[in-house]
């Protein structure tokens, strides 16, 4: 079933282009140039979208969270799924609540869903499992379809997740008049571009692999990012730890001097997702600053960003040119293979890590 890739979390992170591909083509409609509305959910009279998850899938509901703010202008709040539901949530009215869940079986976000429903909130599961509970329970069901994922530390879900709701922003944005129609078709063929070029990122498998064998030496990895690249950072760093068994943490970049700066020396490493955005010049102060306390840095970027970060990495990762929404969705594959190749490297379990369940349906 692994076809011939070493292990399963190899295979589906090559999936991703084509898994990514399919559940954009459920959410868009590419040659009408707009989202499909979706039955149930009226972002127009939305006041406020709780968006709740646990792990990775918490990950992509806070890019989400980046996304609807800044592009539909809608109010998320976020949490993770276990201190949701014990923490007595308020609610306004217009809440609407969506659970992101890979299994649909998550027991705290299934629980989160049922307090939300029994508070008489709209609930929409964004689920890769159509007959799970979450999907059966919720008002609205939004699916990815990244087809089943069998390594324990996912990869094709969460890109899955972040195309899905990178679409359902766009149609946010739309519904509240964010965009025009001009604009949301600007989006709509910027989205459907996603594909090709993570075919295009997975071609760095190469520098990754070489890069890993360093990295699997790193007593520490602190990944360093901002914006929607905050969220992604969280994301590398759970899945280095998850799988390689380093210790990784994820900080927003501006966050280093509040006090992960005093971790750094010589044996860590950071791994800067810095693209050449509005924020480049941020992200690159924070590279210099850990570069001269003694960190190698891997930097993730694009050329522009390659070219002004050549002589102040240690080692550069160049994805291609992507800019908006496709951004962190392309980025993701850089980190995931960059985890893989550590742990491929150190020799550890990939698809089944010790003290971990693929599904955690206890809490
Ligand atoms: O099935 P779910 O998406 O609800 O699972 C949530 C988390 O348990 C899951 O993402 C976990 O963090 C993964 N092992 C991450 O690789």
């Amino acid at each position: 079933e692994k076809g011939n890739h070493r292990h399963f979390m190899q295979k589906e992170i090559y999936e991703q282009p084509e898994v990514v591909g399919r559940t954009l083509s459920a959410y868009v409609d590419a040659e009408a140039g707009r989202i499909r509305p979706v039955e149930g959910i009226d972002f127009a009279g939305m006041s406020r979208l709780l968006v709740v998850g646990c792990g990775t899938a918490s990950y992509a509901g806070l890019i989400a969270e980046y996304w609807f703010e800044a592009m539909a202008g809608l109010p998320v709040d976020n949490d993770i799924a276990s201190e949701f539901r014990y923490r007595d949530p308020a609610f306004l009215p217009g809440d609407a609540a969506l659970f992101i869940s890979q299994s649909g079986e998550t027991a705290d976000t299934l629980e989160a869903l049922r307090l939300c429903k029994a508070a008489g909130l709209k609930t929409i599961a964004l689920v890769n499992t159509p007959h799970s509970s979450m999907a059966r329970e919720a008002d609205v069901v939004v699916p990815t379809l990244a087809g089943p994922e069998v390594g324990v530390a996912s990869t094709k879900a969460f890109t899955c997740q972040l195309a899905a709701l990178a679409s359902l922003a766009v149609l946010a944005a739309s519904q509240r008049g964010k965009l025009s129609p001009e604009a949301v078709e600007a989006e709509v063929a910027s989205l459907m571009a996603i594909p090709a070029q993570m075919n295009a990122a997975l071609a760095i498998e190469q520098e990754i692999d070489q890069l890993a064998t360093e990295l699997a030496h790193a007593s520490i990895v602190l990944y360093l990012g901002r914006n929607v690249f905050f969220p992604l950072a969280l994301e590398g760093a759970l899945k280095l730890k998850e799988i390689s068994y380093i210790h990784a943490e994820g900080y927003a970049a501006g966050e280093l001097k509040h006090g992960p700066i005093a971790l750094i020396e010589d044996d860590v490493a950071v791994v800067a997702i810095a693209p050449h955005d509005a924020l480049f010049a941020k992200t690159r102060s924070s590279i210099q600053e850990v570069r001269a306390r003694g960190a190698r840095v891997i930097a993730i970027t694009d050329k522009a960003g390659a070219d002004e970060l050549d002589s102040e990495a240690s080692a550069i990762l160049k994805l291609p040119d992507v800019k908006g929404l496709a951004a962190p969705i392309v980025a993701a594959t850089a980190v995931q293979l960059l985890a893989y190749y550590v742990a491929v490297h150190k020799g550890t379990d990939v698809d089944q890590p010790r003290n971990l369940a693929k599904s955690v349906t206890v809490e």
